[in-house]
């Protein structure tokens, strides 16, 4: 495996020659890329003995851009790991600004990139770095970390850069996974987000949901290289790389969507969350307010999840369970009533489950269940795909995958 390993400026470059050697153990062939901050930290030296290649940190050395030019760089790498990897960075991969040989190198590459953040934990908080995080995740940086405990500065709290250890572990497991790629050949069709049912033409009645998950989850089975269609409500979410999207707006539009999308499809996770409910008749002009109360008649959407899961010879279908109480109650009784396959149940509230970056769900299918802790929903993204393609190939059987039985 070959790995870029970009070292910044921070005070956990200390760490880096021992990461390195964890890389080397793991038989990953690393060339460094220093950052001009990061030579405060750490000597090339140090680094060169580690990782036997010369050292990269000037775009504009001639020599070592003939040798092997930040382009075939960009090319080699299986896997581009920024540790440890400070605010400015993040900052600089968000912008796309590219004024040194590691950010060039990021976005001249098309291997996945993962960064292990390490900064002051006031610094990590600022909302400015939280919002770049969000966007780096989004378009499926894996961030690794930060740990929490004590700090550099003599402050504790969220900031501490991973154990080399784990950086090297999870470096392993998201370059290793490229080549997995659970779901190649299969067809996976997602909903995702709210839907928006009108009143009259300036009003609509809609929920919380923010379409994280669903957008997760269609980013995690490309990845897993399925062809994906995401049939997705009104979010403010950039689209997923490699994924077909379809935008609608009411329940009525998902269905239609979703039933145009699933043929030929091997999975279909419902993931939006989807009105219950629609006004009986849509005001062609906008309601005056002349009344002092009044009421809206409301009739039944269509229920996708379960039309899907009723079609003779349909794909593998998964439901998702918001709830506010009784969550595994409800869970496994809508497994049964909408004849699920699987369904993914999550708790939704102030403090969790919508319009946040992290989620614990429990699984339940017909003779088991998994529980997953809390995590970025891009990671839990990653292992429900997981699950999901394992038990897809468990009872779909035919041309299961090996290697599946071995993540899970
Ligand atoms: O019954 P409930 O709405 O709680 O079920 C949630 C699941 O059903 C989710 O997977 C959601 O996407 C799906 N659903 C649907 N169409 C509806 C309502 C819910 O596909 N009209």
């Amino acid at each position: 495996m070959n790995i870029v390993l970009g070292i910044t400026g921070g005070i956990a470059a200390y760490k880096a020659p021992d990461l390195v050697r964890r890389l080397r153990e793991r038989d990953a062939d690393v060339q460094i890329v220093m950052t001009a901050s990061a030579e405060e930290f750490v000597t090339e030296t140090a680094l060169q003995a580690v990782s036997g290649r010369p050292i990269r940190s000037n775009l504009w050395d001639k020599e070592a851009e003939r040798a092997m030019s930040h382009i075939e760089l960009a090319r080699w790498a299986d896997l581009v790991l920024i540790a440890p990897a400070t605010a400015e960075v993040m900052a600089r991969l968000v912008s796309g600004a590219a004024p040194d040989l590691l950010s060039t190198i990021c976005l001249a590459t098309e291997a996945p990139i993962a960064i292990a953040p390490a900064m002051n934990h006031v610094m990590w908080n600022n909302q400015a770095t939280q919002a770049n995080r969000a966007t780096l995740e989004e378009r499926g940086i894996r961030i690794l970390g930060p740990g929490v405990g004590s700090q550099a500065c003599g402050e504790t709290g969220a900031g501490r850069m991973l154990e080399p250890d784990a950086i090297a572990a999870a470096a392993f497991d998201i370059a290793g996974s490229q080549d997995e790629r659970l779901l190649d050949g299969k067809k996976v069709v997602i909903t995702a987000g709210p839907t928006r049912e009108p009143i009259d033409p300036v009003r609509y009645i809609t929920n919380r949901s923010s379409g994280k998950m669903g957008y997760a989850m269609a980013r995690a089975a490309a990845a897993q290289g399925a062809e994906v269609v995401l049939v997705s409500g009104p979010v403010n979410l950039e689209e997923p790389a490699g994924v077909e999207v379809t935008h609608v707006g009411t329940a009525h539009e998902m269905y239609e969507a979703t039933h145009t999308a699933i043929e030929n499809a091997d999975i279909f996770i419902a993931a939006a969350a989807v009105a219950d409910y629609r006004p009986a008749d849509i005001k062609e002009q906008k309601i005056k307010k002349t009344e002092e109360s009044m009421r809206i008649d409301l009739v039944r959407c269509p229920d996708i999840l379960a039309s899907v899961a009723a079609l003779e010879a349909g794909p593998y279908t998964v439901g998702f369970a918001a709830e506010t109480e009784k969550v595994d109650d409800y869970a496994k009784g809508k497994l049964r009533k909408k004849k699920l396959d699987m369904i993914i149940a999550n708790r939704v509230g102030d403090d969790c489950g919508f319009d946040r970056d992290d989620n614990t769900v429990s699984v339940f299918w017909s003779d088991g269940e998994e529980r997953f802790p809390q995590a970025q929903k891009a990671l839990l993204a990653r292992d429900l795909i997981a699950l999901v393609a394992h038990r897809y190939y468990a009872v779909r059987g035919a041309d299961s995958k090996d290697n599946v039985i071995a993540i899970h």
